[in-house]
């Protein structure tokens, strides 16, 4: 068979080290190693269980279990056994997970007293602890990524706070809007997802080591120490939850998505404005990509893979979900299945971001396309509402102005240029009205409220945004 994804399931290597073998009389059949193996997955979580491993040494050790040779030959060898892996060593390796493979080196670096190393521990409360541990660090990459992002915006909008163009609803002209505005509208969705990804630490950083395998530790640790050692800030309350509880995974997720679908958003914005029809924007030539077959292209892959990133999250996110559904409480193998998707969203975003921030920061807006695009139509709401302030109810300035539209269009001319005596007849006041309507300019400046498109809220916005995405 030519599929060869991992095909060389080696038994000897990790023939030597299982942490489980006793009670069996064989090893594994090769086909259920195939399936249940999970190194290949997690094997990047080598320096979060290097680092819990250091931790609970140190517990077992004012415990009492361990003496102080006993851990400073644990910590030593913990060590090392990081160098290893930090310099890529153990690329082959069959072990089953990555903490067999961690205690195997461990036995190679120290011998026997490697042995004490998994004392009133269980690997269901220590693969938790490192995915923990390894969330609140994807956390931090991820926000970063995000305001540089949410900054980028912030910088096109700044340099198009004058540009106008249309605004749309319903893919249709609506009412004429800044670039700024335009540009700060996708930034908004990043602060939130800045800050729910703050938000969820507070759930992520919960200390589950000290639970065993579902019942509590039968050492007598000290888990408010451990916490303190990892930088968690709180202690799980029930072995049996701590060891299956895979929320703040199922949380991760969703922030990704969400996230993954605002930048969507994005995306699917700026393909259609970087097209020839739109030419709102131009991308730069690094973020610009060609075709085999036709020489004039200018594609924005770089959008176009941002939006369908978001399913692809979302497919993690609902494959987890779908996962923990049904799981009775505490630990089943159902939940190795967390790190591949976990993983895969994480690194989805990590690989998008800075693709997406590139090309936001590299594109060049076109004022001059943007402008010729404005259809005297924009200036609908504005006509109805100046007969407002000549005293018509809404409604009615509503469906006056709606006539007056349709005599534009039978008339084939934009909505100031149709005649008096034909706007006479729908409302005496509108010939004026008409003629004082002003630039698409006026139309921006006349909506101050905050929140609007108006320069001085629009700059309020750039600043607030600009103030969050810098810290
Ligand atoms: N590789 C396993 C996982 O990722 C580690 C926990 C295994 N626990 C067990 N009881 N077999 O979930």
């Amino acid at each position: 068979m030519t599929l060869d994804r991992n095909a060389t399931h080696d038994a000897s290597s990790s023939a030597s080290h299982h942490m489980w073998g006793g009670r069996f009389g064989t090893r594994p059949d090769e086909a259920l190693a195939a399936l249940n193996d999970s190194l290949p997955i997690d094997r990047r979580l080598w320096m979060q269980d290097i680092r819990g491993s250091k931790a609970w040494v140190t517990a077992l050790h004012e415990a009492s279990v361990l003496d102080p040779d006993e851990r400073t030959a644990l910590h030593e060898g913990l060590d090392r056994v990081g160098e290893r892996l930090a310099a890529g060593g153990e690329i082959d390796a069959t072990d089953e997970d990555i903490h067999t493979l961690v205690e195997r080196l461990l036995y190679e670096e120290v011998g026997d007293v490697a042995g004490k190393l998994h004392t009133g521990r269980s690997r269901n409360d220590q693969v938790v602890t490192d995915l923990r541990l390894w969330c609140l660090d994807a956390i931090e990459a991820l926000d970063e990524q995000v305001a540089a992002l949410g900054m980028a915006l912030v910088r096109q909008g700044r340099d198009g706070v004058d540009m106008l163009l249309p605004g749309y609803t319903h893919g249709q002209q609506a009412q004429p809007v800044r670039w700024a505005y335009v540009m700060a509208a996708h930034a908004w969705p990043l602060l939130r997802d800045r800050e729910r990804l703050g938000e969820i630490v507070g759930r992520v950083a919960v200390l589950p080591l000290g639970s065993g395998a579902l019942a509590g530790s039968g050492v007598a640790v000290d888990r408010e120490r451990l916490c303190e050692l990892l930088g968690f800030r709180a202690i799980s309350q029930n072995a049996l939850d701590a060891t299956g509880d895979r929320d703040f995974v199922a949380e991760m997720l969703f922030a990704a998505t969400l996230l993954a679908t605002h930048v969507s958003r994005l995306g699917g914005e700026l393909v259609t404005y970087s097209s020839t029809e739109y030419g709102f924007v131009r991308l730069s030539d690094a973020f610009s990509t060609g075709s085999s077959l036709l020489p004039q292209k200018r594609n924005p892959d770089v959008f176009e893979l941002a939006r369908a990133k978001a399913s692809r999250t979302l497919g993690d996110l609902v494959a987890m979900l779908g996962t923990m559904r049904g799981l009775p409480a505490g630990y089943s193998k159902d939940l190795q299945e967390d790190k591949t998707l976990l993983f895969d969203a994480v690194d989805t975003m990590l690989v998008t971001l800075p693709a997406v921030r590139g090309a936001v920061a590299t594109m060049e807006p076109v004022p001059d396309r943007m402008r010729s695009a404005l259809r005297d139509t924009l200036l609908a709401t504005d006509v109805a509402d100046e007969l407002v302030n000549v005293g018509i109810p809404f409604r009615e300035a509503h469906g006056l102005t709606g006539r007056l539209v349709r005599e534009a269009e039978a008339l084939g001319v934009p909505l100031r240029e149709v005649p008096s005596e034909h706007t006479k007849q729908i409302h005496e006041g509108l010939p004026d009205i008409l003629e004082g309507l002003g630039s698409f300019e006026d139309s921006v400046e006349r909506r101050r409220t905050v929140g609007g498109t108006s320069k001085a809220s629009v700059e309020a916005q750039l600043d607030a945004l600009e103030q969050f995405f810098s810290n």
